[in-house]
């Protein structure tokens, strides 16, 4: 999984990534022929007292040093901004599939995780591309050039390796296998934690209208002492790692001075030899070490490798139409007709929608009504394809909602959900969510309609009062008149307005629905609600029950011949009022 996404997003940084592992590759070379360098001066130079060769081998040195700094430097920032690059560019990826996701792949996902899965999971997988630009890449070389320096300095010496470097890895990777289950749960932690915030966020109203805090705290503590311990248990072999590798290090150093020592003793070495074999040495163990840090790393990359993929290779269930259907001109587009629809919910058993046949014309009110849980807002949802049929049309202006691009059929239709959702900034910018160009002439004349105007000119700024993010700081009844405004402002073909007068007062409910009648005069209307009197007048009225069309017609004619409509209208209004 790492591999196939490294590979995907590293492609168009192939020719930096190459300069990075050349600049590399200098860089260790560099830093291996320094200890050389350095036995030279001492054996040639300082051991025979040859001055002019001091000077000389000193000069090598320090250009060798120079190339080397150069090339490290340049290796590090090359590798750190290919490592943002990519990292900035997975980010785009998820979030471009994220935005693509109907509701039902929101829904299997959840939220917390997507947001994790963008930001900390990305954090991973660039950190490990930083960490291979920088100091894995140096790993191998270091370590084969390494060996190869220290046996030309002296074979016999180089015995010790045979013993230190097995040893080391062995502790290595018995600390890195007990260190790495703990580095997977806690990314699953992360999201725990995340979910349980994110809840409490959203739902502090209520956690507080029912005195829940001490529990949601409780909930809270224990998702973050989760967190906590993973880090921990993580952090304590990474402790007993340090010291262990330590030793090792130090250790061999002891024994080859040891060892070294006897051997110049015997004539067999030279003490410039055993200064630069004791660099390489531990050049070598710090190779092995990298080599190390790379298998805590990489694990962990390869858990949020995983994830990223699992969101960026789930496919959304709605798809754009590869050859879209032109709409008709005119206001003919605006004719919304179902048929024969069914939906059923992902993994639900039963159809929340059978056998729906509506039609709803351009410049007529259609509206629907039915008690609660009776599928009005599915309905609603199938028009903007929040999700799919699954069998039966919907189509508008004559075309199925599948073979239109996506844009236009979004122009086409504004929609009032039942939930309205102001995004956070100014009304304005809200109410410009749709329409961009709209004039300020305009929103007001939208605000008007939606019976918005004198609230909005009551907050400071007008236009540019703020606004919060989810609309909370203004009432619900607001809101629902801002997200009206908002669909108004769009000028669409198609209004749907789920349940969006419920939040509303009668005298202003009445208003607001007089006021849209020339506004929407061209356009066609579906009204969803649960109140009679908000539909009653409409040109047609259809009533849902569990999920099915039990009646359709004027309000006399239903009141007249439909038990379902008159239980609904005999529970709201008195026999005089409903006539
Ligand atoms: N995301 C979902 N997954 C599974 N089932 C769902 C989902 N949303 C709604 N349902 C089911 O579909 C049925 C219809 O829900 P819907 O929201 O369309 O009702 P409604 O008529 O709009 O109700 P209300 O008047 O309360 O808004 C309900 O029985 C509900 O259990
Ligand atoms: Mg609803």
């Amino acid at each position: 999984m790492l591999v196939r996404l490294l590979r995907e997003h590293l492609r168009p940084y192939a020719g930096t990534a190459l300069v990075v592992v050349v600049l590399q590759i200098v860089q260790v070379v560099a830093t291996l022929y320094l200890p050389s360098l350095n036995a030279d001066i001492i054996d040639k130079g300082v051991a025979v007292g040859n001055t002019h060769e001091i000077w000389r081998l000193g000069g090598i040195m320090l250009a060798v040093s120079l190339a080397q700094v150069v090339c490290a430097v340049g290796a590090v920032y090359l590798g750190a901004r290919t490592a943002m690059a990519l990292g900035r560019d997975m980010r785009a990826r998820l979030f471009d599939r994220v935005q693509a996701f109907s509701q039902q792949e929101m829904g299997s996902f959840g939220a917390p995780t997507l947001i994790t899965r963008t930001t900390n999971d990305v954090q991973q997988v660039q950190m490990v591309v930083l960490m291979t630009f920088t100091i894995m890449l140096m790993a191998p070389i270091m370590l084969v050039g390494g060996v190869i320096m220290a046996l030309r300095e002296d074979v016999a010496l180089s015995g010790v390796l045979l013993v230190v470097v097995p040893v080391l890895a062995v502790v290595v990777s018995f600390v890195v296998t007990k260190m790495v289950p703990w580095f997977r749960k806690m990314q699953a932690r992360i999201d725990a934690v995340n979910r349980v915030m994110r809840e409490q966020l959203a739902g502090v109203r209520v956690i507080r209208a029912f005195v829940r805090e001490a529990s949601e705290r409780e909930r809270f503590g224990k998702a973050n002492e989760d967190v906590y311990e993973a880090g921990v248990r993580a952090g304590m072999y990474m402790a007993v790692l340090f010291p262990m590798v330590m030793f090792v290090m130090n250790a061999t150093s002891v024994s080859v001075l040891w060892f070294g020592a006897r051997r110049i003793d015997n004539g067999q070495m030279q003490i410039g030899a055993l200064t630069a074999f004791i660099s390489y040495i531990v050049f070598i163990l710090m190779a092995v070490m990298m080599s190390s840090l790379i298998f805590v790393m990489i694990p962990r990359a390869m858990v949020s490798s995983e994830r990223i993929a699992a969101v960026v290779d789930t496919a959304p269930t709605v798809l754009p139409p590869i050859r879209p259907v032109p709409l008709p001109a005119g206001t003919e587009r605006g004719r919304l007709e179902l048929s024969g629809v069914e939906f059923r919910y992902p993994g639900a058993e039963d159809a929340v929608l059978q056998d729906i046949d509506l039609l709803a014309e351009p410049g007529r009110t259609t509206a629907i009504i039915g008690s609660t849980g009776s599928g009005k807002t599915t309905l609603v949802n199938l028009v903007p394809r929040l999700y799919d049929v699954t069998a039966g049309t919907v189509t508008v202006g004559g075309v199925d909602v599948r073979d239109v691009a996506p844009d236009e059929l979004w122009g086409l239709i504004g929609l009032v959900p039942q939930k309205p959702y102001l995004f956070s900034g100014t009304v304005r910018s809200n109410l410009q969510f749709g329409a961009p160009d709209a004039t300020d002439e305009e929103l007001w004349h939208a605000l008007e309609v939606a019976q918005a105007r004198s609230f909005v000119e009551a907050m400071e700024g007008g236009l540019d009062a703020p606004i919060a993010q989810g609309g909370t700081n203004v009432s619900g009844g607001q809101r629902q008149r801002l997200a009206i405004a908002r669909a108004i402002a769009r000028r669409p073909a198609i209004y749907l307005f789920d349940d969006s007068f419920s939040a509303l007062d009668y005298a202003t409910d009445a208003a607001l629905r007089a006021a849209l009648v020339p506004e929407t005069r061209d356009s066609t209307v579906v009204v969803v609600a649960q109140r009679v009197a908000t539909i009653r007048n409409a040109d047609r009225i259809v009533v849902l029950d569990d999920g099915r069309i039990v009646g359709s017609g004027t309000h006399a004619e239903l009141l007249e011949s439909n038990p379902t409509y008159q239980e609904i209208v005999y529970s709201q209004l008195s026999v005089e009022e409903a006539a």
